[in-house]
């Protein structure tokens, strides 16, 4: 069984992230075909990037790396759930994001995004950056609208075809988070 990260990707105080996460999370515990972790940036209290050498490198000399390396490594499959700030995705998960580089490899991405446009814009931004780091976006995403599912932009109340969003979404996350499994175990012969 596969290992999927929930990942906020905000963390002002007061961001409506963490409920969005906690939704999807609490729709995908109830799945058997995987397991689900939510993953809070806020835990890790990264800073700007400040290792010296670049991620791709593979040396990582500040404990804070290791830590969100150690964990991020640890799955095959991740969900974004992502805030829309000026049209694309927070800072905070691009600079989360850049920390690291090969334990991204050959996974699969879903993506939650939010917004007054269902935060389409900041996904297909994280969409161009997960192409670069090997991750394969998955098709179905969930765009959550400020203004039809959150009451007064800041409660969430999903319309009901959004359940049915995140499902189609983690469908096709765990079977490419399996499918990758074997580019990642090396037992293709075609490994980049
Ligand atoms: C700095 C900033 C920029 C924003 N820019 C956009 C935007 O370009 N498009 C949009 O739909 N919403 C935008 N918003 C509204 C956010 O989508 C909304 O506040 C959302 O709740 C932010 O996620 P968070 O509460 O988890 O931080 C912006 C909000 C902030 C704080």
């Amino acid at each position: 069984m596969i290992n999927v990260a929930i990942i906020i990707g905000s963390t002002r105080p007061g961001r409506n992230g963490e409920a969005v996460a906690r939704w999807v999370h609490d729709l995908a515990a109830t799945r058997d075909d995987a397991r689900f972790e939510l993953v809070d940036l806020k835990d890790f209290g990264l800073p700007h990037l400040d290792e010296a050498m670049p991620p791709a490198m593979g040396r990582y000399d500040l404990p804070h790396t290791r830590k969100w390396a150690d964990k991020i490594s640890s799955f095959d499959a991740y969900v974004f759930v992502t805030p829309e700030y000026n049209h694309s995705t927070s800072g905070a998960l691009k600079n989360a994001i850049d920390f690291l580089y090969a334990e991204w490899h050959n996974k699969a991405a879903g993506f939650v995004g939010y917004g007054s446009l269902g935060g389409a814009r900041a996904v297909e931004h994280l969409r161009l950056i997960m192409g670069e780091l090997k991750v394969a976006g998955v098709s179905s995403q969930v765009a959550l609208s400020l203004a039809t599912d959150f009451e007064n932009f800041s409660a969430l109340k999903p319309a009901a075809h959004q359940e049915r969003a995140v499902s189609a979404m983690l469908d096709e996350v765990v079977a490419w988070g399996g499918a990758l499994k074997a580019l990642r175990d090396g037992t293709t012969p075609a490994r980049p």
